[in-house]
């Protein structure tokens, strides 16, 4: 046994979490009437620093989001399963005493990440939560901003994983067969397409594809101006996405596809600005 004054008895508050740190442990102190605990100081739900919160009545309870823990156990009695390791320590002649022996085989069992000269500190969450899965993330946006991700930072389509999605070599475009035969290699082929031949106003496509539906917001200005520029020299067009609208991207292509999106609350008015004149159907 090594013991290690950690506090003046005398100098104890009353029911006032004391942060200690010992061998880069940290511990939290409570004392209440001529009882006292000394906990580890770290909230099991996600490290918030204990001496940050309050006593009420047996417990104490984490000052970020409310867990409680028994004073004299460390047991949470809300979820008996979480729970600080309490830790021995006694009174002699004004001092507390802890042992540190017991703290260093604690801290082998229980190598503590945190580091008080990074970023956050003692502050940090270093775990999360399954609910909070991006947390990890922000802190990494805070702390290095986007230099390890690229200007636009890491990019997603709506949440698809790109491998899930149809690849280029799933396209297979049936040109000829039976009715009638097959081209040589060298004999240029029409790609174009019509649709609603008997229309109004036809749809009409250099090839058999278009700029699927990405809205501003998801793809930022520069690729929505670049993607509608491009689908117009391909002598195709765009498509809006339900979201946000550029003028500059319908500027940029003649064939601007509006994807009318019943959630989004779109109006005649403006449907009347994209030169639409159909009416919205209405669900009841
Ligand atoms: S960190 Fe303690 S309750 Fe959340």
């Amino acid at each position: 046994m090594k013991p290690l004054k950690i506090a003046l008895w005398s100098e104890l508050s009353d029911r006032k979490p004391i942060p200690v740190l010992v061998e880069g442990i940290d511990l939290v102190i409570i004392r209440w009437d001529e009882q006292v605990s000394v906990l580890y100081g770290r909230c099991k739900h996600r490290g918030a620093l204990m001496a940050d919160g309050v006593v009420e009545g047996d417990n104490i309870i984490c000052g970020v989001h409310g867990w409680d823990y028994r004073l004299a156990s460390g047991v949470s009695a809300y979820n008996n399963s979480e729970a600080l390791d309490k830790f021995q320590s006694w009174v002699e002649a004004d001092g507390l005493y802890v042992d540190v022996d017991e703290i260093l085989a604690w801290k082998h069992q229980h190598p503590q990440p945190y580091d008080r000269t990074a970023y956050q500190g003692a502050y940090a969450d270093l775990h999360g939560t399954i609910e909070e899965p991006s947390t990890q993330y922000i802190h990494q946006l805070a702390r290095e901003g986007l230099s390890k991700v690229g200007h636009h930072g890491p990019v997603a389509a709506m949440g698809v994983p790109a491998p899930t999605l149809p690849q280029w070599d799933d396209l297979q475009f049936v040109t000829a067969q039976l009715a009638r035969l097959p081209q040589l290699d060298d004999v240029s082929v029409g790609t174009e397409l019509v649709i609603g031949p008997r229309a109004k106003q036809p749809l009409k496509l250099d090839i058999p594809l278009f700029v699927s539906d990405m809205s501003f917001g998801a793809l930022s200005e520069e690729a929505k101006v670049a993607l509608a520029k491009g689908a117009e020299l391909a002598g195709t067009g765009i498509c809006s996405g339900e979201g946000g609208m550029l003028p500059e991207e319908q500027a940029a292509n003649g064939r601007y596809f509006y994807e009318l999106a019943s959630a989004l609350g779109q109006t005649h008015t403006f449907l009347n600005t994209l030169g639409v004149t159909q009416s919205i159907p209405t669900q009841r």
